[in-house]
């Protein structure tokens, strides 16, 4: 209908997705008929059922399975490709993905092996697919300081083209933000924007850990900003944007449903709000989905989804020449 053609339209750009948690399940079934002993299902009726998530646990398991198969440069463009030929299927222009290089350098796949996957995979999704990608490298942080001192070496040691941000991801609980700091602070340092997740599984204090402790430039998610009117009226003052996943809070079980969703609040804080989608497959998500929810169940009209849109343009890393092209 014409909702729908209008979020089409608009030029779109997302904030916040994971790059191993963007496989479809035409990628997954690739991967799994390409790595058959990693026990994943090569069947498509029992893979989707294995994809119908259940809790946040449940997810991280659908996670680290596909991030088992992933060996070598061919999975990591596969990924790639497979996530931009997606974004252009929605008219989403930029993308800044998530990149967790300890994981697979821990899973034993080469260094080499990553970065030409993630180089030839973002070339090809500009010649083939229009869509441009940039990088953010995230720690995963329940790993902890090891984590953080190793993806900071990668990161600043290989600098791949479109590398522009700097992450920390993985679960909140029992995962302190401030013992990451001199790693945002050397990343800072290197010219890095600092986006780190905070406030999806725990409270605002976790989000004020991010701003002071870490820099954030931008907040991952930032749900439970809510909760702190002082923190809402700070992100508002200094213009953070929030990375906000609206299906993916549902998925996770983070709030009840996207008409009990806080963005609303947000908005009406005068808080930055940018809309993404994290893991899309795994959460049955789409960056349209989440246009059009909002638009739905929290009956945003077109003038504020226009707005949302052009908020992802200004929060995004691209040079202003660029941000113009796309306003
Ligand atoms: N890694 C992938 N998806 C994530 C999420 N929703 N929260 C934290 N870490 C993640
Ligand atoms: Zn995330």
């Amino acid at each position: 209908d014409s909702l729908r053609s209008f979020v089409h339209a608009l030029p779109k750009v997302e904030l916040h997705v994971h790059l191993v948690g963007s496989a479809s399940v035409d990628t997954v079934l690739a991967l799994a008929r390409r790595h058959p002993a990693a026990g994943v299902p090569t069947d498509r009726a029992e893979l989707e059922r294995f994809y119908a998530f259940r809790d946040f646990d449940h997810f991280l398991r659908v996670y680290w399975a596909v991030q088992s198969m992933l060996t070598d440069r061919h999975d990591i463009r596969l990924l790639v490709t497979g996530l931009a030929a997606e974004l252009a299927r929605q008219n989403v222009r930029y993308a800044e993905v998530t990149v967790t290089p300890y994981n697979h350098l821990l899973d034993g796949m080469a260094g080499e092996e990553l970065l030409s996957g993630l180089t030839e995979g973002r070339a090809l999704a500009a010649v083939e697919h229009g869509v441009d990608l940039a990088w953010c490298f995230d720690i995963p942080g329940e790993k902890g300081v090891r984590a953080g001192r190793e993806t900071l070496l990668f990161a600043l040691r290989e600098r791949p083209e479109g590398l522009v941000a700097f992450g920390l991801g993985g679960p909140e609980v029992g995962v302190g933000r401030a013992m990451f700091e001199p790693f945002f602070t050397a990343a800072r340092e290197a010219g890095l924007h600092s986006v780190p997740h905070a406030g999806e599984t725990t409270g605002p204090a976790t989000v004020w850990a991010a701003l002071h402790d870490l820099g954030a430039e931008r907040i991952g998610h930032g749900t439970s900003a809510t909760a702190d009117p002082a923190l809402l009226a700070y992100l508002a003052e200094h213009r953070i944007p929030l990375e906000v996943c609206p299906t993916s809070n549902v998925a996770t079980r983070q709030v009840p449903s996207i008409a009990a969703h806080p963005v609303r609040r947000m908005l009406d804080h005068g808080v930055v709000v940018t809309l993404n989608t994290d893991d899309p497959p795994m959460f049955g998500a789409t960056l349209e989905g989440e246009y059009l929810a909002v638009a739905t169940e929290l009956g945003l009209g077109r003038a504020e989804l226009a707005g949302l849109a052009a908020n992802a343009v200004r929060a995004s890393f691209l040079g202003e020449e660029r941000k113009t092209a796309l306003l």
